[in-house]
């Protein structure tokens, strides 16, 4: 399990028991049990009791052996791998949430937003409400950059067209791309602000080209290569790369 030591939240003070049920353990009851059977150590000594009041920051806490770091919330990016979906309950294809450990689940961590089961790429993933609603509403125009490989080769008129604007049957106006560039004869890079159902895909639809495979390759300034993650891997934000997420002021 990645530990970021880097990553601190004011936590209020709370007795182990409960400290445990907020990181996913399970419940008060099952948290308590963990304590009772030994397996919770603070500072290298296993621990019994839990009545005392302990400031989660400051615990050099570990649950099986294993280091844990206190999280209020998780911030994570997952670099999605292809036939994977990001519904809750997905119905085709294993779900991307069966890549991250159990106890996140228990958390209630869901997705930000949704990619389609064959796009892989950036995906973020938290259990703050408050941070979801910020990332995915379309108030916020988080730009989100994607890599578009295309069947046949990319074209100065396809480049100009997602540009100036496109027409989608059901969309009212045109949706036009903050930023488009040729990257090689088949893949462009594409910036939007919006997120509509299959934005990209439609887009070079009916701008008359097939999208052959596409990687979300960035939100906001946060580039998914400075993390280094393979497909399937995760990793937990901290704050200045959560700030990197949010448009520029
Ligand atoms: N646009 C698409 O067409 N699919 C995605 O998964 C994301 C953006």
């Amino acid at each position: 399990m990645p530990v970021a030591p880097d990553l601190k939240f004011p936590m209020k003070k709370m007795t182990l028991d409960k400290l445990l049920q907020t990181q996913g353990f399970g419940t008060r009851k099952a948290c308590q049990q963990m304590i009772a059977d030994g397996c919770v150590s603070l500072s290298g000594e296993v621990v019994t009791e839990y009545d005392d009041y302990l400031e989660p920051e400051s615990l050099v806490l570990s649950i099986n052996g294993q280091a844990w770091t206190c999280r209020e919330h998780l911030y994570l990016v997952l670099n999605k791998p292809a036939n994977y979906e990001c519904s809750r309950k997905p119905s085709h294809h294993p779900g991307v949430l069966t890549l991250l450990p159990p106890v996140f689940l228990a958390r209630n961590t869901q997705p930000v937003g949704r990619l389609d089961h064959d796009t892989t790429g950036m995906l973020l993933l938290s259990d703050d409400g408050g941070f979801i609603h910020r990332q995915s509403s379309p108030k916020h125009h988080v730009p989100k950059t994607y890599e578009a490989t295309t069947h046949d080769p990319v074209t100065p008129e396809l480049l100009a067209l997602l540009s100036s604007g496109v027409k989608l049957t059901d969309e009212p106006a045109p949706l036009v791309a903050l930023s488009c560039r040729q990257l090689d004869s088949h893949r462009i890079e594409i910036v939007l602000d919006q997120g509509k159902y299959h934005q990209v895909k439609r887009m070079l639809a009916a701008a008359g080209h097939h999208c052959d495979a596409l990687e979300r390759t960035a939100i906001g300034r946060l580039r998914l290569d400075v993390l280094a993650l393979k497909p399937g891997e995760w990793c937990f934000l901290d704050e200045a790369q959560r700030a990197l997420l949010m448009p520029a002021q």
